[in-house]
């Protein structure tokens, strides 16, 4: 769940641009929080916890960390020590470093989503979609992703890449020089299509306003807490969800049940009338059928309990991922040398994988196992398919991959991830962060710092990770944008596959992807989640005339 605070898809972008906030991540991203005036009880007397100076002529940290971060963060590092507390963000926050981060994502009284809570009343909003599983710690949208997506990953691969390369062809297509001011909407619609095609199926994935649901739901979100809604009382706010007067996520539940509905019914016919004839019923592969078919061990209580969980499913994943691959795409276009790496990479994994197919199908015409060339077809040997990217070959794409976690260190917020303290809670240096208040993690200790990432980490190092078994889906305390430990984000695979799918389409289908304004480079390589970019891209295939057969 990133933040859109002002990333802009779809028509009537321009008020959305206004009036759009983030949700999930997004909410915790620091230019959303800064936004939200919180009046917190402080408490005060702490002396264990070194209060960090603030610069004189200035009321809080905020401007002095939003200057330089990078700085910030190090010069109060070195002069109080790992845990320091800022008045940064309208908040009073606890900030932990280094090694010592990883007791705040360990300790099972520190909550991620309690913080989120605190600051944005997401729970109300978010219980009411569902019907089950309300209780505040239910880890059942974490299983579902867990035990159905991640492990049938290879299965939904192809239809991913199909989804997505459709989508390319649709949005961007064969193009010469072509200037997109926002490509921000068209990556939004591959994610929102491959995510459909995940959770609800390719018959529902193709309809379009399934798609804006996936995509707008995150924005109408942060519409109903952001700048309009923040004059209202919390008690008026709440009440008016809490009694389903007024809550954006219902509407989208109910786009999902209604182009549900027939597609059950269908599938159930077709189950019923495959019995009958005693053959067996192969269902689609998705994680509605998924759900259906498992509602009782997830406690799922009806169709539109199910889709309330798919939309929370949605809420996590598609902004987050969207998000994500459109920065890629400014990656890919600031560093043009690394992208011609990348598509080098890709086609010798792919004449590689195409060659072992092939070796693997002589083998089996010698054995005998099978007769003739022509009774691959259709199988999973098949010739048609040698040049797909298939889960293998995406999983062989090790420079796209390394590229994609220097991505996400280089560009990661430094300050980020509050957590609240459910009890007091004793660092292992003895300090105590009392219950009620927060910490928040230093992710510049540990990714801008070179003594974990090796030289020049304030450089852009596309292979930095090469040959290290630090993949993008690795978490460790050297590694944090998924978070660590139990309530680590469960969705990584899937966000990295899709990443890797959209980089490989486009290096492979593009030569060039250009700045409009090569100036505004930097800014947009540090844009933070759901910011807007601050310049557009232009596109230039690698094939720019459709041969004509
Ligand atoms: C680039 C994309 C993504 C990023 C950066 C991201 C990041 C995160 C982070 C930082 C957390 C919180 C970890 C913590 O509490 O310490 C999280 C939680 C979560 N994410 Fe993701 N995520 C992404 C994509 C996805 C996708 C695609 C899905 C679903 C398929 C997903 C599902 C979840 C869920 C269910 C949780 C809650 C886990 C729990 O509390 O147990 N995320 N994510
Ligand atoms: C530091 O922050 C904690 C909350 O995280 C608070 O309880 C404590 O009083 C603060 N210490 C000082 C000296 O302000
Ligand atoms: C698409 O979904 C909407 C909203 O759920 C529904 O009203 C509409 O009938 C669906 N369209 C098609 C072609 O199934």
């Amino acid at each position: 769940m990133l933040g859109l605070i002002s990333t802009t898809p779809g028509p009537d972008s321009a008020n959305i641009l206004q009036a759009a906030l983030p949700i999930g991540l997004g909410l915790a991203s620091t230019a959303y929080l800064a936004m939200r005036m919180m009046r917190r009880n402080e408490t005060l007397g702490e002396k264990s916890i070194p209060c960090a100076a603030i610069r004189t002529g200035d009321a809080t940290h905020d401007a002095e960390y939003r200057e330089d971060p990078d700085r910030f963060l190090s010069t109060c590092q070195k002069r109080y020590g790992p845990v320091f507390n800022c008045s940064i963000l309208n908040q009073r926050l606890t900030v932990v470093s280094g090694p010592m981060v990883r007791e705040v994502f360990m300790s099972q009284h520190f909550s991620f989503m309690d913080a989120i809570d605190d600051i944005t009343g997401l729970r109300a909003f978010t219980t009411s979609v569902i019907k089950s599983n309300q209780h505040p710690d239910s880890r059942v949208v974490h299983e579902i992703v867990r035990d159905l997506v991640t492990p049938n990953l290879p299965l939904f691969t192809p239809l991913i890449v199909e989804r997505v390369r459709s989508t390319l062809e649709s949005r961007l297509g064969v193009c010469d020089h072509k200037l997109v001011e926002n490509p921000q909407p068209i990556f939004a619609d591959m994610i929102a299509g491959a995510m459909a095609t995940v959770f609800m199926g390719s018959e529902i994935a193709q309809n379009r306003t399934v798609l804006d649901s996936f995509i707008y739901c995150t924005y109408d979100f942060g519409r109903a807490i952001g700048p309009e809604a923040r004059e209202w009382t919390w008690g008026r706010l709440y009440s008016r969800i809490k009694y389903g007067m007024w809550n954006p996520l219902q509407k989208h539940v109910q786009v999902l049940v209604q182009a549900a509905t027939p597609v059950v019914l269908e599938r159930r016919r077709q189950a019923a009338e495959a019995s009958e004839q005693g053959l067996a019923y192969k269902a689609p592969l998705d994680i509605l059928q998924m759900l259906l078919d498992n509602f009782d061990q997830y406690g799922l209580v009806d169709l539109e309990d199910i889709c309330g969980h798919l939309l929370l499913l949605v809420l996590a994943s598609v902004h987050t991922s969207s998000d994500a691959s459109t920065c890629l795409n400014y990656y890919l276009a600031a560093f043009p040398e690394h992208m011609e790496m990348l598509y080098q990479e890709q086609t010798e994994v792919l004449n590689q994988v195409a060659k072992e197919r092939e070796q693997q199908r002589q083998k089996e015409l010698q054995l005998g196992t099978v007769r003739s060339v022509r009774d691959f077809e259709g199988t999973e040997l098949d010739p048609r398919n040698d040049r797909e990217l298939s889960a293998t070959v995406l999983k062989r794409l090790t420079r796209m991959d390394t590229f994609i976690r220097e991505m996400m260190r280089f560009r990661c917020e430094r300050l980020s991830l509050e957590h609240k303290a459910r009890q007091d809670v004793v660092l292992s240096n003895g300090m105590v962060i009392p219950k009620g208040s927060k910490a928040i993690i230093n992710m510049a200790s540990v990714h801008q710092n070179a003594e974990v990432q090796g030289e020049d980490p304030t450089e852009f190092q596309p292979w930095r990770f090469i040959g290290k078994a630090k993949t993008a889906t690795k978490v460790s305390s050297e590694f944090l944008p998924f978070g660590i430990g139990r309530h680590s984000c469960p969705g990584r695979f899937l966000a990295i596959q899709e990443l890797k799918t959209v980089g490989a389409l486009m290096v492979s289908q593009y030569s060039k992807i250009q700045f409009q304004d090569p100036s505004k480079k930097m800014q947009a390589l540090l844009s933070a989640v759901g910011a807007p970019m601050p310049t557009g891209l232009v596109f230039t295939s690698r094939v720019t005339r459709v041969a004509s057969d």
